[in-house]
């Protein structure tokens, strides 16, 4: 009964017809007056969702373990899975490690603004509840106004996970948060679709060479690029997660999500006899599904960028719709994939 209520509320988005007050419009401007009601929000302890260049995530004041655990609870997070925390500059991320190597220091230069989280050894002002008790603490500077102007107003940094119930898929607009999330939060500011779609690529530069712990819109390659070696995410085989918020069933949909080759999209109906269900629906690149109890088909962009922009709202509404199988035709093999193939393969269990 109990799991039953938590999917409901999981599922269960934001009213359309009732826009709580509580959020606050940036768009086509950001007034002064919205910035300066977050920037005072989150020094008073409160909650703050706000838009980044990735995915919409829920802020606290990084430096104040209270606010931080509130966090934790509107989530239903794991204590164990520590937080990314959001600056508005390289010197700021500075004072909040202690250590920050060279190679932290050119890929700041480089990538910051923007969709990189640099692991780094954590300086003694960050809270435990912040790095989950790690000796290290993630640091990214999001490359999206509103988040940079909160952020440089308030003048603290801001701990923020994705904006979602833990385990669900990471809202990517307004529309796409939990009742719940929105509840605990002060103020919700709407931008609009994040333009990246996708969460930032986290990278630990404690060790020689630099491993990618989640893969994102900035890829190993363009890392490599710059700094020389750099590692893929461990297997599931190797000892102790480096990650923790990588384990298990993650970035997924309340329905099942099942990844398969173009050339069985054909074979539907066997899935359905199968599975019990017909409720499908599908996510296609160059792909046709028929199938008469679709709910939903929609084709994706073939560009790497356009699908992370369109992913997790195409999730977001098939659940909606009430499908309980979403079919996702398999995407191609090539590097530039890593990151969609590793938020499909967790949403599926793939
Ligand atoms: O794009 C993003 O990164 C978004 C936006 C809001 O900035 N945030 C985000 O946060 O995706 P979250 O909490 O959903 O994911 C943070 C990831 C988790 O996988 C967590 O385990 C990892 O970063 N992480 C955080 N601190 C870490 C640390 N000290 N060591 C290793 N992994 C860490
Ligand atoms: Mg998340």
């Amino acid at each position: 009964m109990i799991k039953w209520m938590l999917k409901v509320l999981i599922i269960d988005g934001m009213d359309h017809h009732q826009r709580p007050a509580k959020v606050l419009s940036c768009v086509p401007s950001l007034g002064e007056e919205v910035v300066g009601l977050a920037a005072s929000a989150l020094h008073e302890g409160k909650l703050v969702v706000f838009p980044t260049e990735t995915v919409y995530g829920l802020g606290a004041n990084a430096l104040d373990e209270e606010a931080v655990q509130k966090i934790y609870q509107a989530k239903g997070r794991p204590p164990q899975n520590p937080l990314i925390v959001h600056v508005g500059s390289v010197d700021q991320a500075r004072h909040l490690s202690a250590d920050w190597p060279e190679v932290a220091e050119q890929l700041a230069r480089r990538f910051w603004p923007g969709p990189l989280s640099l692991v780094v050894p954590r300086a003694p002002c960050i809270p435990d509840a912040v790095s989950a008790g790690l000796d290290t603490i993630a640091i990214r500077s999001p490359a999206h106004p509103v988040a940079l102007q909160v952020i440089q107003r308030a003048e603290i940094p801001v701990a923020a996970p994705s904006a979602n119930p833990s385990g669900y898929v990471s809202p990517t607009r307004v529309e796409h948060l939990a009742k719940s999330i929105i509840e605990a939060a002060e103020w919700v500011l709407d931008a609009g679709p994040c333009p990246g779609g996708i969460e930032s690529t986290v990278v630990d530069v404690t060790v020689t060479p630099p491993r990618v712990l989640r893969p994102g819109l900035i890829s190993r390659e363009e890392l490599a690029s710059l700094i020389g070696d750099v590692l893929g995410p461990e297997t599931a085989s190797t000892s102790r997660p480096r990650s923790p918020g990588l384990l298990g069933r993650h970035y997924a949909p309340r329905a099942r999500v099942v990844v398969i080759p173009r050339d069985q999209l054909a074979a539907l109906h066997e899935l359905a006899e199968r599975s019990g269900t017909s409720r499908f629906g599908c996510l296609l690149l160059h792909g046709t599904c028929h199938h008469p109890d679709i709910l939903v088909a929609e084709r994706m962009p073939t560009d790497v960028a356009g699908y992370a922009h369109r992913l997790y709202d195409a999730l977001v509404r098939m659940d909606r719709a009430g499908v309980d199988i979403i079919v996702v035709e398999e995407p191609p093999d090539g590097p530039e994939w890593d990151a969609i193939r590793d938020r499909l393969r967790r949403a599926a269990l793939w």
